[in-house]
């Protein structure tokens, strides 16, 4: 295992260190010393992973001379507002953090997207470290830049490409995870199994106990393998101008699922079913294999992933909303699909009858 992995921006010229490990506070704290030794150092946490986290995290960056505070705001997806930013803003400008300030965003998806988007806005841009704390986070959304709060009107609306100077990914945060975030992240892992890599889809099987136990070695291997592959995609597309569409793999009925039950759905439930609606047109539509079909299905079961019934809305719903996603281009929905085991196909257009025979199993 490679340590730390990097990730090569085009558009910058310095790489960034990704750090994988267990207990990598005192890492942390030396390399904020060597690389910002007189920065101010703020780190915003929700309050969940503050009540958990806060007390450790401050006795180790109190060893570095411009620590100033951890900020909080409340856990959960509605703090991705204005309101809460703005929020964020009052505090650290009132606590006088100016552009020599570093900031940490401690904690799940909605931490890194929103203290991501704070640092990016904060004097026009000061460095971001993330230290993600949910599975999700580590495998997905602390890589790759994407930043930013919702709009009334949908998820996401509003953000920027933002990337951080260093990524420190410690796996033992996954120790106090709830199991059903920690299940939530495994929907991507396999996610990533599916579109790149066979061999992670081997090990999720031969090793689907030691990784629901949480076994330190094991969440290593997976973390690693999925920090690995989204780095591979975002450093072939930066900007989701085109291939970086492959991580849509099941997200186009996963997010009519979220949108049509008002999030109350978990992103990796959704998906997961969204996954095996996108594995059933891929045979259908693409010949991709059927006994591979089941055998991915059989995997979402054994971790929980169960796929939810979607028959209590009407399919002109399901089908609207897909259509009106901000990733549909030209009113028509495109699917990320896969032709074999390692030959995905983008922006598939999916005809109504087809994704009607889809759904039904
Ligand atoms: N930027 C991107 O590229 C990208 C990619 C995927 C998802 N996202 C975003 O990520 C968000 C979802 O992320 P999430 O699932 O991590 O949600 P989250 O940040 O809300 O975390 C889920 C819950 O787990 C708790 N938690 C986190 N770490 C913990 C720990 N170690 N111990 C105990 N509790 C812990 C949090 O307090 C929260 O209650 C969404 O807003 C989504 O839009 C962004």
């Amino acid at each position: 295992m490679k340590n730390p992995l990097y990730i090569r921006i085009k558009s910058q010229e310095t790489r960034i260190p990704v750090y994988i490990g267990r207990g990598l506070e005192k890492q942390l704290v030396t390399w904020l010393k060597k690389v910002y030794p007189a920065h101010a150092v703020f780190a915003i946490m929700d309050d969940h992973v503050y009540s958990i986290y806060a007390q450790r995290v401050r006795d180790h960056l109190l060893t570095h001379a411009g620590f100033k505070k951890i900020l909080k705001f409340p856990a959960g997806e509605f703090s991705k507002s204005r309101r809460t930013k703005s929020l964020l803003e009052d505090q650290l400008l009132s606590a006088r953090a100016g552009r020599d300030t570093v900031l940490l965003a401690i904690g799940g998806g909605v931490t890194g997207d929103l203290a991501g988007f704070v640092a990016a806005t904060l004097h026009r841009g000061i460095p971001l470290i993330h230290i993600p704390t949910s599975l999700l986070a580590q495998v997905d959304s602390s890589i790759g830049g994407k930043v930013g709060i919702n709009h009334q009107q949908g998820k996401n609306l509003i953000g920027a490409f933002y990337q951080p100077v260093a990524i420190f990914t410690d796996i033992r945060y996954l120790r106090t995870l709830p199991r059903e975030e920690f299940i939530n992240g495994l929907a991507e892992v396999i996610k990533y199994g599916i579109i790149l890599k066979t061999e992670l889809i081997d090990f999720l099987e031969k090793h689907h106990s030691r990784i629901l136990a949480r076994e330190e070695d094991a969440l290593l291997q997976i973390v690693n393998d999925c920090v690995t592959l989204k780095i591979q995609v975002v450093e072939a597309d930066e900007k989701e101008a085109g291939y970086r569409s492959i991580l849509n793999f099941g997200h186009t009925v996963g997010h009519a699922i979220e949108k049509l039950t008002q999030y109350r759905v978990k992103h990796g439930m959704a998906i997961a079913t969204g996954m095996r609606i996108a594995l059933r047109l891929s045979r259908d539509l693409l010949g991709y294999p059927a006994d591979q079909v089941e055998r991915l299905c059989r995997l979402l079961d054994r971790f929980e992933l169960r796929e939810m019934s979607l028959h209590c809305f009407a399919f002109e719903d399901i089908w609207n909303t897909i259509v009106t996603d901000k990733k549909a281009r030209q009113q028509a929905p495109r699917f990320t699909l896969m032709r074999s085991v390692d030959e995905p196909a983008l922006f598939y257009p999916v005809k109504q009858e087809e994704l009607k025979h889809a759904l039904q199993g």
